[in-house]
């Protein structure tokens, strides 16, 4: 997009006034960054010099050098926590602050050799300050260079193999494997509108994982200051070549992190993608489990001005059978989008509105932003400001930038009465009945004409008693917002499980929010992107995200709204949504064919709410993300490690969204392992390239050998059996309420194969009461000769098999296929 068309595009999004005090706010912030900001001295690296003495502490070793200190500490026996200071430790914002049991390690000291060790790693510390990171048998998964300080930054380089894979930093653009880039973490609005490459966005969490043929580790670098990230970037060769005439090689070799400020603390964790999420998430949390309508699909659009635009948009989706869980109201409902306020005149009675969607089984979710309007005649702007709640300058002013409503003040999340008082205001939401809440604009996003559209540098922050300026404080101010509001829910409806969507965050914030990934161009190559960045949020502990259907700041045509539909259909979050001023997309604007294939889709999402359900119960549970990487389950196939044109949903689906425009087949690199086709009956055997039959109305979905689906249809549950080629398999089931705190229960279909039979056996634990009358089996790929139940022999006629319940189900096969 060429410079005037953003402008354009900025000033249909903001309006003409708005574009005036961007440029008046742009000025002012420029000289407060002149005014209050320190010009950072030249200064010159500084190592942390000689090893001057060394010790054992309970759990780790502490390791002082001329120019720094460093101590190791295990959290846990596959779980180091490394600091390195001098610099501010950071406040604790990202951990789920859980007892760690004491942990037996080893000091050695040779004189020679240094190093503290558990039972499954060691970490070596040499002499200068370089670490080496050991698995337990021995194995260097890391070395790093001695970190360098310059200023108040540090610097940190380590190893990095060519066929090196990397992985995470939360919300990124350029596909899935981050090596060879180069990332900034720094929490940014890209100003309505972006596209593969775009860099920053939203949503940054400066923890990866690198998997290497011979094995993998994961580290989260605790550290919310500006910083970045480069993986044997062009940039870095170039620029380190001139530094340390290094050759290009060498300089390959190496990966850079930098932090403008703070402690240089970080965790490191042995092992590959599974593993690596379950210890990460003991440490950050993990996502509370959602209510059950949360994974249905949602319909937005910024531009549904008033409560009859709403209820016509439901009611479409009614006339034309297209199921739908919730409906967004973006910022039309306010006053003059003041937080906290309804337009009286265009959403008269929301209560009601609300009242009347929920019978149609339909929730509402409304948003908010963190600016509140300067506007001495509304009440949360007077409050605010007579309790002391917004940022200050330093001059001890209250900081005010402009956003939608015009000039704003920022509340401050880092302080814990802003927090209290923040969630007292939802209750004019909550008693209007409202199901969920939609933090947007958290990043904090500022209009600005030109630099970064953030609030001053100089802004003051308490971080919770720790006090900072917004270098300090901005990559959290997402998640403490997040907090406040999480918080809240918790405290007003006790009974109800908190949903909320959140544009920005930092790690944890799967502790409070979902996400969903902004303000996506309209485009196939945007389509492509966001397979890539919902994978690497999974990677950083986010499970649940998704992207508008359709991009947000274009009109798409049927055909990419039809595609991208498809492969929403498989994101954690599935939601349409689109902005102001672009075409209507309901499905049914578009016609047919599109009609009939949506309402496919979204009848197949809500066939698929048992399987998302039991996945969403495996992320409060493991840690793991809802769509995984095809390496998820084969860390070691390295040709796996760049796709993403493909995920999986859960370990039974592989779905292959169609990304071209016109195409109706595509290739996919399969994993190894026989896939079945979830449309017809073929099995594809892999490692390897296959061709894949993607008519219009079909996205390419397989099912992994060896499992069993659980699919919920009008007569109750089905299970689809796909038989193991070779070894077992089998599949879970999660179920609850889907709402509150009450009892679960767990279905274990077992699938074992013994000569020519295979069995299927079901384990079930928990007090929730089996929810399905019954259980029709489907068995896919192989003709029973004779099917025994309990025991005894069915007779063959029974077509479908449905059984009431069941212990052991046993189908006799001669041949297969
Ligand atoms: C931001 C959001 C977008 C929303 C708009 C208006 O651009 O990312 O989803 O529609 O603000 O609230």
């Amino acid at each position: 997009m060429s410079a005037i068309e953003k402008l354009l595009l900025g000033l249909r999004f903001i309006g003409f006034a708005n574009g005036l005090r961007t440029l008046s706010f742009s000025l002012q912030r420029d000289w407060l960054e002149w005014r209050y900001g320190e010009e950072p001295k030249r200064a010159d690296p500084l190592w942390p010099g000689d090893l001057q003495e060394c010790r054992a502490i309970p759990g780790g070793g502490k390791f002082h050098f001329q120019n720094a200190e460093l101590e190791l500490f295990f959290l846990a026996p596959d779980l180091v926590r490394v600091t390195w200071q001098p610099g501010e430790l950071p406040p604790p914002y990202a951990l789920a602050g859980q007892a760690w049991p004491a942990v037996e390690s080893e000091f050695h000291d040779t004189g020679m050799v240094r190093s503290v060790s558990s039972e499954q790693l060691e970490v070596f510390v040499a002499e200068d300050g370089g670490l080496r990171f050991l698995d337990g048998s021995g194995k260097v998964l890391r070395t790093e260079s001695p970190p360098q300080r310059q200023g108040a930054s540090w610097v940190h380089r380590s190893s990095l193999l060519p066929q090196e894979g990397i992985f995470g930093l939360g919300e990124r653009t350029t596909g899935l494997d981050l090596h060879g880039g180069r990332y900034r973490v720094w929490n940014m609005d890209p100003d309505g509108n972006y596209g593969p490459g775009t860099d920053p966005i939203y949503l940054n969490i400066p923890a990866y994982l690198s998997l290497k043929p011979e094995g993998g580790y994961f580290i989260f670098y605790e550290n919310g200051h500006d910083g970045e990230f480069d993986f044997g970037s062009v940039a870095d060769r170039i620029g380190s070549t001139q530094e340390t005439a290094g050759t290009e090689t060498e300089r390959t070799q190496q990966s850079k992190v930098t932090f403008k400020g703070g402690a240089l603390r970080y965790y490191f964790i042995p092992g590959g993608p599974r593993h690596a999420l379950e210890r990460f998430g003991e440490l950050v949390g993990r996502a509370p489990l959602p209510p059950r309508w949360a994974l249905g699909f949602h319909q937005s659009r910024w531009g549904y001005r008033t409560a009859e635009d709403i209820r016509e948009v439901v009611a479409g989706f009614e006339q034309h059978e297209l199921p739908l869980s919730a409906i967004h109201l973006d910022i039309d409902y306010m006053v003059g989008f003041r937080v906290f306020t309804v337009d009286e005149e265009r959403f008269p009675d929301l209560p009601g509105l609300v009242a009347d969607l929920a019978r149609k089984g339909v929730k509402v979710v409304t948003i908010l932003d963190p600016g509140v309007k300067r506007d001495r005649n509304y009440e949360i702007y007077k409050q605010g400001r007579e309790k002391d709640m917004f940022c200050k300058l330093p001059s001890g002013g209250v900081f005010h930038g402009p956003v939608w409503p015009g000039n704003c003040a920022f509340p401050d999340f880092t302080d814990p009465q802003v927090r209290a008082w923040w969630g007292e205001q939802y209750d004019i939401l909550l008693d209007a009945g409202v199901a969920g809440i939609w933090h947007d604009m958290n990043e904090p996003a500022v209009f600005t004409a030109w630099g970064m559209n953030r609030l001053p540098l100089a802004v003051r922050h308490a971080l919770d008693g720790a006090e900072g300026d917004h270098g300090d404080a901005h990559n959290f101010y997402g998640l403490l917002m997040n907090r406040a509001g999480y918080e809240a829910l918790r405290a007003a409806r006790p009974e109800q499980r908190p949903w909320l969507l959140s544009r920005s965050g930092w790690a944890g914030l799967q502790r409070y929010a979902w996400n969903w990934t902004g303000d996506t161009e309209t485009s196939w190559a945007a389509l492509h992107m966001t397979i890539g960045t919902v994978l690497n949020l999974g990677l950083s502990g986010i499970p649940y995200s998704g992207p508008d259907i359709g991009g947000f700041s274009g009109s798409p045509d049927a055909e990419l709204f039809t595609r991208w539909f498809q492969l929403a259909t498989f994101m954690p979050f599935f939601r349409n949504h689109s902005a102001v001023g672009t075409a209507r997309r309901e499905p049914w604007t578009f016609g047919q064919p599109t009609l009939d294939i949506t309402r496919k889709y979204l009848n197949l999402r809500r066939r698929l709410l048992p399987y998302l359900y039991t996945l969403a119960w495996e992320a409060n549970r493991w840690g793991y993300p809802l769509i995984r990487p095809l390496f998820w389950r084969h860390p070691r196939e390295t040709s796996l490690w760049a796709v993403d044109d493909a995920f999986t949903l859960g370990d039974a689906l592989l779905v292959a969204p169609v990304l071209e425009q016109g195409a109706r087949t595509r290739s996919l690199a399969l994993p190894s392992g026989y896939w079945y086709d979830f449309w017809g009956e073929t099995v594809y055997q892999g490692p390897g390239e296959v061709e894949l039959s993607a008519p219009l109305e079909r996205i390419p979905l397989l099912v992994r050998q060896g499992a069993v689906l659980p699919l919920e249809e009008r007569d109750g549950l089905h299970l689809h059996i796909y038989p193991p080629v070779e070894g077992g398999g089998g599949g879970a089931l999660y179920s609850d309420r889907g709402e509150g705190y009450g009892p679960g229960r767990l279905d274990e279909f077992d699938l074992v194969l013994a000569g020519n039979a295979l069995e299927l056996v079901w384990r079930k634990q928990g007090e929730y009461p089996f929810p399905y009358p019954q259980v029709e089996l489907h068995l896919h790929g192989l003709q029973a000769e004779s099917i025994w139940l309990d025991g005894s022999e069915l007779t063959m006629e029974i077509d479908p098999l449905r059984l009431e319940r069941f212990e052991r189900v046993r189908f006799e096969f001669k041949a297969r296929h």
